[in-house]
């Protein structure tokens, strides 16, 4: 799956923010997980969160929280993204 070259900085940002920033920014994160910036977004990557939360997957809670799955559109982009190394880029 390296065919598609998904941005953190433009389309993985675009859907936190739309999502997921208006529970985990400061000063008050739910549940202590803030993803307004690229490092505190890799802690999840890298601890499996945040794949697991927005495919809604035993592991994690289900992400956004008490809602439906976002559409597989928006879940492929975090994905393919996290696939492909989450690159800061
Ligand atoms: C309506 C508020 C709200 C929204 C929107 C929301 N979250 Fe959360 N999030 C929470 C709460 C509350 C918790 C803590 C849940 C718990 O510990 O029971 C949490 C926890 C998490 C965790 C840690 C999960 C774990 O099992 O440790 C991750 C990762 C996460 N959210 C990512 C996201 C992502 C990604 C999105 C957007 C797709 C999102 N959240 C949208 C409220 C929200």
């Amino acid at each position: 799956m390296r065919y598609y070259r998904y941005k953190y900085s433009v389309q993985v940002k675009q859907v936190l923010n739309d999502r997921c920033v208006k529970c985990h920014k400061y000063p008050n994160p739910k549940g202590g997980v803030l993803l307004q910036d690229y490092a505190s977004v890799k802690t999840y990557v890298d601890n499996g969160k945040l794949a697991l939360s927005v495919n809604q997957d035993p592991g994690a809670v289900a992400m956004p929280y008490m809602a439906p799955k976002m559409t597989d559109c928006k879940v492929r982009t975090i994905l393919i993204w996290i696939n492909n190394g989450a690159p800061n880029n």
